[in-house]
């Protein structure tokens, strides 16, 4: 086998593991001014030392194993260490869970387009992929934040940020870290779950062309998306059932078969209703989802438990377990047993 052969091997091996059997990811790559932001509601203190305790708390929970099979970092707490002195990364490889890596830097007002945002980081990636990989980095994140409101998302939108998309996505696969591909359509906004549906399905219809355009390996990826749902400020929010008949419909149009998993960002969502949205998608499947059907949460995983520990060593364990709680009520929406009982059981 050649070098090409032997990295799309890889490539795949790594991508069907995060997305194997029950287990999902957590996101906790959130930039210093966004974990900031974070503490700032709870008055935890927004420093270097509080973000690494937050990040230790998460990675340290006892049997996170057993439903998260990889975490998202960011640039700063993958250089961390925790206060016994080992590296965070460390404690995650050796919890037997995948180190991943958010590789952009951040969205930016894009020229031209009031309201419209385009995701910037390509400048230097190729090097700083290396360096990631060197630090034990198996998969990535980039991100693409799109406004749903009046007249936009605009094609120039779509198509700028599907091409930075596409780019970052060959430099992962041929560093050798599986790239997961975000393009998050924002659930602020008035708009009904059908704008929502048509927008999202031009999205990614838009990326996926560009992937395959820049002849991204599409089952060396993973693609993270928004649900389907009604804007916050709408009217007529959806059903639980009509989010996950509208995302499911939606997925099977844009999403090539070949991609190696689907993980969904919670944007915003609540534990609960994400956990039931997940859930209701695999209670309700239509048919077999071509590809896995899992969560790459943040919020809806952190929220509770970064509320409880409120910045406190006393607070630490019981943190600890209202984050495996969600964590075990998300694995069980990926296995259609998650209920409200459930999602009330702890927190
Ligand atoms: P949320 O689940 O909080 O939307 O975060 C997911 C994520 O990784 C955003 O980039």
């Amino acid at each position: 086998m050649d070098k090409r052969q032997i990295n799309r091997q890889e490539l795949t091996n790594i991508a069907d593991t995060l997305v194997a059997g029950d287990k999902g990811l957590l996101a906790m790559d959130e930039s210093n001014a966004t974990c900031n932001k974070r503490f700032a509601v709870l008055n935890i203190p927004q420093t270097e030392v509080s973000r690494r305790d937050w990040r230790e708390l998460i990675i340290t929970t006892p049997n996170l194993c057993e439903c998260i099979s990889g975490t998202i970092l960011y640039d700063e707490t993958i250089r961390q260490k925790k206060r016994d002195g080992s590296f965070i990364i460390k404690t995650i490889m050796d919890a037997g869970m995948i180190p991943g890596i958010k590789v952009d830097t951040g969205a930016k007002a894009m020229a031209g387009f009031p309201g419209e945002k385009l995701t910037g980081g390509l400048d230097g990636l190729r090097e700083r992929l290396k360096e990631y990989v060197t630090m034990g980095a198996r998969f990535a994140k980039w991100r693409s934040v799109i406004a749903i409101g009046e007249g936009i998302p605009s094609r120039a939108c779509m198509e700028a940020n599907a091409h930075a998309l596409a780019c970052y996505a060959a430099l992962c696969q041929e560093a050798g870290l599986v790239p997961m591909v975000e393009p998050e359509l924002l659930m602020t906004g008035d708009h009904t779950l059908e704008k929502c549906y048509e927008r999202t399905e031009e999205v990614l219809r838009t990326v996926f062309n560009v992937l395959y355009l820049h002849r991204v390996m599409l089952e060396g990826m993973i693609l993270k998306p928004n649900m389907v749902i009604s804007g916050l400020g709408c009217s007529k929010q959806a059903t639980v059932e009509e989010v996950a008949d509208a995302t499911i419909k939606c997925l099977l149009q844009a999403v090539p078969a070949a991609v190696a998993g689907v993980a969904f960002l919670s944007g915003g969502q609540s534990g609960s209703l994400a956990s039931a949205h997940l859930n209701a998608m695999h209670v309700r499947r239509p048919s077999q989802f071509p590809w896995p059907l899992t969560f790459s949460f943040a919020r809806a995983i952190q929220q509770p438990a970064m509320e409880i520990w409120q910045g406190k060593d006393a607070n630490i364990t019981e943190a600890q377990q209202a984050l495996l709680h969600r964590a075990q009520c998300d694995r069980a929406a990926r296995r259609g047993e998650y209920s409200e009982v459930m999602g009330k059981a702890c927190v």
